[in-house]
C-alpha cells in the first residue's frame, strides 16, 4: 500500500526487503516489544514467514530506516481498513529507539501520504489502554478517541483484552494542516 519511499527529517519508510529480517529478528523476537501485537513474539521462523508475506505486493508493514545511518530501527503498520477509502495504521519501534519521536514522525508522514497521495476518508488506529505510548501517538497526530471496547479480544491464553479506538477524518487532517 506504500507505492514509493517515503522521506521524513529523520526517517525513510519503504518496502520490506529479504535482506531486513536480521534487522527485525532483533526486536520482533522480543515479547517486551511484541505483547501486545495480535501475533506476539516472533520464533526466527515466523519472522520468516512474516517478511515473506510483508516483500509481496499484499504487504502491510514497512520498514523504518534511519537516514543518517542507513539502519532499520522499526516498522509501521498501514493498510486498507474494512471499509472504503479508510486505512489502519500501526507501530512498532526496537527499544533502544523508542522515546525519540520516531513513531510520531513516521506515522505524520503516513497520514499525509494516505489524505494527500490516497485521498484517503479517514484512517483509524487502535491499542490496549495498558500501552500509553501507542495512543499517545495517535493523540499527538491528531487522532481522536472514538471507541472504548471492553473485553473484546481474546488472548490465546484465555484472557480478555479492552480495546481503544482511534480515528482521523480527512477534513480534520486537512484543518490541522492549513
Ligand atoms: C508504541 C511505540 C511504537 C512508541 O514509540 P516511540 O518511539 O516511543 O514513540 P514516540 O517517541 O514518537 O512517542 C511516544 C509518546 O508516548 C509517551 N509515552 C511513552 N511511554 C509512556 C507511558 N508509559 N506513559 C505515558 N506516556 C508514555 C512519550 O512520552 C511520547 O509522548 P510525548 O512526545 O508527548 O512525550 C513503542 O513504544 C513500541 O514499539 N512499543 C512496542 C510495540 C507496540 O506496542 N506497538 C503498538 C501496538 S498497538
Amino acid at each position: 500500500m506504500l507505492n514509493y519511499p517515503l522521506a521524513t527529517s529523520r526517517l525513510t519508510l519503504r518496502r520490506f526487503t529479504t535482506q531486513d529480517e536480521s534487522a527485525i529478528r532483533t526486536y520482533a523476537t522480543d515479547p517486551r516489544v511484541m505483547h501486545y501485537l495480535e501475533e506476539g513474539p516472533m520464533t526466527q521462523e515466523q519472522v520468516q514467514a512474516w517478511l515473506d508475506n510483508q516483500c509481496g505486493e499484499a504487504a502491510q508493514a514497512f520498514p523504518a530506516i534511519l537516514n543518517q545511518t542507513g539502519q532499520l530501527i522499526g516498522h509501521m503498520v498501514f493498510h486498507l481498513w474494512f471499509a472504503p477509502q479508510t486505512y489502519e495504521i500501526g507501530w512498532v519501534f526496537h527499544p533502544a529507539h523508542q522515546g525519540k519521536g520516531y513513531a510520531t514522525e513516521a506515522a505524520a508522514a503516513l497520514l499525509r501520504y494516505a489524505f494527500v497521495d490516497l485521498q484517503a476518508h479517514r484512517v483509524i488506529a487502535t491499542c490496549q489502554p495498558e500501552n500509553p505510548a501507542s495512543y499517545r501517538i495517535m493523540e499527538k497526530i491528531g487522532m481522536r478517541r472514538e471507541g472504548y471496547f471492553r473485553q473484546c479480544i481474546l488472548r490465546p491464553d484465555g484472557v480478555w483484552w479492552d480495546e481503544y479506538f482511534y480515528a482521523i477524518l480527512a477534513e480534520e487532517w486537512h484543518n490541522m494542516n492549513l
